[in-house]
This record gives structure tokens, C-alpha cells and sequence, in this order.
């Protein structure tokens, strides 16, 4: 593998990778139940470990948490619960010493209601914050994306205001330049304390259209969307950002729900350009519709589908994120993988995707194959989503039907403390944990899997990283999809002039026989990479002896095994004996 240190250190973030903290359930330094900054400073080592190059903090500041850090009440603070701006910048230095990059989160489409914008707002036309927020005398027939209408009754102020999200997240005038200006003494104020970046959440939403027209009648939630989705001035005010951005080596990355990819372009390229990334959301929907909504069985064709589209139509233009779980969705091994297969769909679903052209993230938890958590009822629930879904959205199925959904949709899934060791309550805290513990922390854990050799999901995560950060081909290389129409397997290639990776992953949990893509076929790979261990451990029984003989057979005729994912490296000149070089 090629040296690529000596190429120029514009556009960095391409070749790195980043890890996603959620902070309350991430690890708590001092006893209180609940994850803090102090907890994180502690855990900067092990984050470094994995390889990744940075982190992105979901929102620290100070929140009511009727949407756990979403509802902002104070943009220029930590939140108590965490540590205070000291606290902050002794991580922020001890990262950037240890070679990490940092991003905050900027929540700006709303703020909390508790805000002292909106307190003020909400008194009346004629105070100086007044148009901070959007307020009408009637509602329209828009419905929030978490709480009902989104149209909520101020009595103080005899109006209306507009909520996209829940009701204590009355959303922002954007149109008002105050506010604008308000946003870049935000974004200021952190990039002078030396972050290095924004994961500017529902960014895509900020510019409504004028005269906020009624959305199409009958269709819940997305019949609105074509009104505030990619609105009319959404590049010049993410233009007026993206100059503040200029002024400091700022990264930005919008998350973009329901962008489409030709919309993307504008946001990442061409004149319009105004971030580095886009999260996009088309391949969080290959078992549901919008996440909590509307669910269908997982569907491998939809999910490459997804995958594909964006690779093609960004490649060579543009840069993609790559990623699999966040705070917001429910764990990827219970959707797309297997639980029965934990360890072989964990570290394959990591294949299927760390590889693909684009700067990976990384959920906590994520690396050592955390899954869903099954609660006894919906009261043991906190997210307001969830709560929204299951008694009004759904309100009219039976019961059992309800919890189901949640058990299989609910955000909290992904928000269980952090599982650190066999200890009680994962090692996640000495006092009483905010949030319930996923019962399964006895197996899965952090510490287990550092024990477990190189094959446990963290310790395979750690040889992917380090795999694709050395490969020039795995960074930069052209993405092609083969047998998309597979319902079974995921096969891409990465090429970059004379080295070509071939990435090939099982999604079934039986053998499978795999086809070689025709400018493979014949040709000699080099195996740089499988998710099964070269030598099996040695077999105690006869089955298992058995079992290992018949493993051994198929894999030499083309069969993988469950969930088996492996990559080849191809010299395309080998043949002819040219000299290459190695990428
Ligand atoms: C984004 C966040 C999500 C939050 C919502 C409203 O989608 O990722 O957690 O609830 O925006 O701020
Ligand atoms: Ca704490």
C-alpha cells in the first residue's frame, strides 16, 4: 500500500472518518446516571483507537430535552448536566492533541421554547425579537414531523407560531436577517474556541416558502414538505454561512431529510455550494418510510439501490457521508442484519459501507454491534417521536401492534447507554442510569470484544478504518455496483487506475454462492480482507467439525457463508507484467 501522507491537505475531511457521540448515554465521569463531558475526556484514548479522525458532538448546549439537546435554549453554553465551557475546552484540546477533529452540532431551523428569544418573541408585535419566529393569526394545514399540527396557540401573544417539530421547538425566521446574523455569532463564537466544523442539522428546512401555502390535503406529515424542503433562499442563507466558514478551515456537513440527489448537487457543488456533505436519508429506508412512519421488510435491492444512486451521481462532483445508525435510528444489526448473526452481520454491514466512496461516521455503539432494546410498554419510552407515533399517528391499531412498531423504530433503541463492560449498568455509570440498559451488555460490550481477538466487531471496525485510510484506491477510486438486482448479495468496486477492490458481502443467512463480475473473472485477487477468521478456532464436537469441513468446501468454489463479507485487490496489469504501483 502506497505512502499517501504527502498529498495536499486540501479538502481533509475526505480521508477521514468520524465518531458520533451522543453525550447523555455515552459515559458518565461523575456518578450522576447521566453521560458528561467529563466521561468523554476519559474515553478520547479508546475513540482515538478506533482509527477514526474525528468527533461530532449531537448538541451539548443547554436544553429543556423535550427533544434531548434539539430544543436549545442557550447556543453559547454547556448544558449543566455535561460540564461547563472549561470542561469543554480541556476535551476540545485534549482532542486536537490526540489528533482529532471536533464538530458541534448547529440546531438553527428552531430553538427551544424556553429560549430568551422566543420568552420575548411571544409577548407581543413590538419587541425587538418579535420576528425572531414565524407567527400567523391562522394556522395553515401543515402537520409537525413529531407533534401533531404544526401550528401551536400563544395566548400571551394572541397568535399562532409554526413548530416542524415538536411544540417546544417553535422554529426560527430565517427570512429575518437578525436571525441570520444570530446564526454566524453562533457559528463564531465556537470557531474561535477552535472547533473545527458544523453537522447543521435540518438545514434543508430553514427557508419556507412565502406566504406559508397550505400543503396537499390528506397526505400526513410529507404533504407539507414541498413548501419548507429546499426553500426558496436556502442557498443564499447557507451561502452567508458558508462565508463565515471561509474565514476559519471549517467543515460543514447539513444533514438533509428527504433531499433528493439532484437537490444535493446544488448544496455541494457549483456555484451554490455551501457544504462539504450532505447526510441523506434514501438508504435509512430500505424497511421503513421516514423512519418511525411506515414500516416494510428490510429490502437489500432497495438499500443498494439507495446506496448506488448517490455513489453514481456524486462521484467525480461532489463527496458523500457515508453512514449506517445515528441518534435518530433504530440499531442497523436489528434491521438490516441479524441478531441470530450478531458478530458476522455486525462486521459485514461495516463492509458494506466504509468502503463506498465518502467520509464514514460512526454511531457510538455502532462499533461493538449494539441492537434495539425491547421495552415492556410504551411508558418506559422517552422519545417524543415514539410517543407522537404511538398515540396519536397510529393511535387506532391494537395495542401489541404499537409496541411492535416501537420495538423495531423507536430512536431510544439507539440511545440505551453506552455498553462498556460486563459491570453493573455496562460500566456506563456508578449511580442510576437516565436511560434503561440494553440487557445484552453482559455479552456485548466494549471490553469483551477487546479481549475477543481481531474478528469481534470493534476489533474488525479498527482493521477496516485502517484498511481504507492506506489505500489511495479505497479513498479516491471510482464506485461500480455489480447484480444490483440481487436480492442476496452487495458487490462494488472501487478502481483507481491499475488497483481495483472488489467489495462483496452476504446479506443472507445461509450459504450463497457468489458469481464473479465479468472483468474479475479468471483474473487473481489478492483476499485483503473477511469477516470470518482464516483458521477456524479448533472444533469441539463433531458438528462443529463437520460444519467446519462443509465451511471449508463451499468457500473454495465461490460460496459464502452467512453474512460473510470479503475484499479482493486486483493488479489490472499483473498479466501483462507491467510494473505498478500499489495503491
Ligand atoms: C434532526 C435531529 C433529530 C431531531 C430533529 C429536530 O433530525 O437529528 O434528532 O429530533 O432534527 O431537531
Ligand atoms: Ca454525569
Amino acid at each position: 500500500m502506497g505512502d499517501i501522507t504527502e498529498e495536499r491537505e486540501v479538502d481533509w475531511y475526505k480521508r477521514m472518518s468520524f465518531y458520533q457521540i451522543w453525550i447523555r448515554s455515552f459515559a458518565d465521569g461523575n456518578g450522576d446516571g447521566i453521560g458528561d463531558l467529563y466521561g468523554v475526556y476519559d474515553k478520547l484514548e479508546y475513540i482515538k483507537s478506533i482509527g477514526v479522525d474525528g468527533i461530532w458532538f449531537s448538541p451539548i448546549y443547554p436544553s429543556p430535552n423535550a427533544d434531548f439537546g434539539y430544543d436549545i435554549s442557550d447556543y453559547k453554553n454547556i448544558h449543566p448536566e455535561y460540564g461547563t465551557l472549561d470542561v469543554f475546552q480541556k476535551v476540545l484540546k485534549k482532542a486536537h492533541s490526540l489528533g482529532l477533529k471536533v464538530i458541534m452540532d448547529l440546531v438553527v431551523n428552531h430553538t427551544s421554547d424556553e429560549h430568551p428569544w422566543f420568552l420575548e418573541s411571544k409577548k407581543g408585535k413590538d419587541n425587538p425579537y418579535s420576528d425572531y419566529y414565524i407567527w400567523r393569526d391562522e394556522p395553515n394545514n401543515w402537520d409537525s414531523l413529531f407533534e401533531g399540527e404544526a401550528w401551536e396557540y400563544e395566548p400571551e401573544r394572541g397568535q399562532y407560531y409554526l413548530h416542524l417539530f415538536a411544540k417546544k421547538q417553535p422554529d426560527l425566521n430565517m427570512d429575518n436577517p437578525k436571525v441570520r446574523e444570530e446564526v454566524k455569532s453562533i457559528m463564531r463564537f465556537w470557531l474561535d474556541m477552535g472547533v473545527d466544523g458544523f453537522r447543521e442539522d435540518v438545514i434543508n428546512f430553514i427557508s419556507k416558502r412565502e406566504g406559508l401555502p397550505d400543503g396537499i390535503p390528506f397526505i400526513p406529515v410529507l404533504g407539507a414538505m414541498r413548501h419548507y424542503k429546499d426553500g426558496p433562499h436556502i442557498h443564499e442563507y447557507l451561502g452567508e454561512f458558508r462565508n463565515v466558514c471561509r474565514e476559519y478551515d471549517c467543515f460543514q456537513i447539513g444533514e438533509g431529510p428527504m433531499t433528493t440527489v439532484n437537490s444535493a448537487k446544488n448544496y455541494l457543488m457549483g456555484p451554490t455550494k455551501s457544504l462539504d456533505m450532505l447526510f441523506s436519508f434514501d438508504h435509512m429506508m430500505a424497511d421503513c418510510v421516514f423512519t418511525e412512519f411506515i414500516h416494510r421488510p428490510f429490502s437489500l435491492v432497495k438499500l443498494k439501490k439507495a446506496f448506488s444512486k448517490w455513489q453514481y451521481a456524486l462521484q467525480g462532483k461532489a463527496w458523500n457521508s457515508l453512514y449506517l445508525e445515528n441518534h435518530d435510528h433504530p440499531r442497523v444489526i436489528s434491521r438490516y442484519g441479524s441478531e441470530l448473526f450478531h458478530r458476522e452481520s455486525g462486521t459485514m454491514l461495516a463492509v458494506s459501507y466504509l468502503f463506498q466512496q465518502g467520509t464514514p461516521f460512526i454511531y457510538q455503539g455502532q462499533e461493538i454491534g449494539m441492537t434495539n432494546i425491547h421495552l415492556p410498554s410504551i411508558e418506559h419510552y422517552v422519545d417524543v417521536l415514539s410517543k407522537n407515533n404511538y398515540y396519536k399517528y397510529h393511535k387506532n391499531d391494537p395495542v401489541e401492534k404499537r409496541l411492535h412498531r416501537i420495538h423495531i423504530s423507536s430512536r431510544d433503541s439507539a440511545r440505551t447507554p453506552m455498553q462498556w463492560d460486563d459491570s453493573e449498568n455496562a460500566g456506563f455509570t456508578t449511580g442510576k442510569p437516565w436511560f434503561y440498559v440494553n440487557p445484552n451488555y453482559k455479552k456485548i460490550n466494549v471490553a469483551a470484544q477487546e479481549e475477543e481477538g481481531e474478528y469481534s466487531i470493534l476489533n474488525f471496525y479498527r482493521r477496516c478504518l485502517e484498511l481504507r485510510k492506506h489505500s489511495k484506491t479505497l479513498l479516491y477510486g471510482t464506485y461500480r455496483e455489480y447484480f444490483p438486482k440481487d436480492p442476496g448479495l452487495y458487490l462494488y468496486e472501487r478502481r483507481l487506475e491499475d488497483t481495483a477492490y472488489l467489495v462483496i458481502c452476504s446479506f443472507a443467512g445461509f450459504p450463497v454462492r457468489v458469481p464473479m463480475p465479468k472483468p474479475f473473472a479468471g483474473k487473481k485477487g489478492r483476499l485483503v480482507l473477511c469477516n470470518y477468521p482464516k483458521e477456524e478456532k479448533k472444533a469441539d464436537n463433531l458438528l462443529e467439525k463437520t460444519q467446519q469441513k462443509v465451511d471449508a468446501a463451499a468457500t473454495k468454489h465461490g460460496w459464502f457463508r452467512p453474512y460473510e463479507a470479503r475484499i479482493y485487490r486486483f493488479d489490472l496489469t499483473e498479466e501483462t507484467g507491467e510494473k505498478t504501483e500499489k495503491n
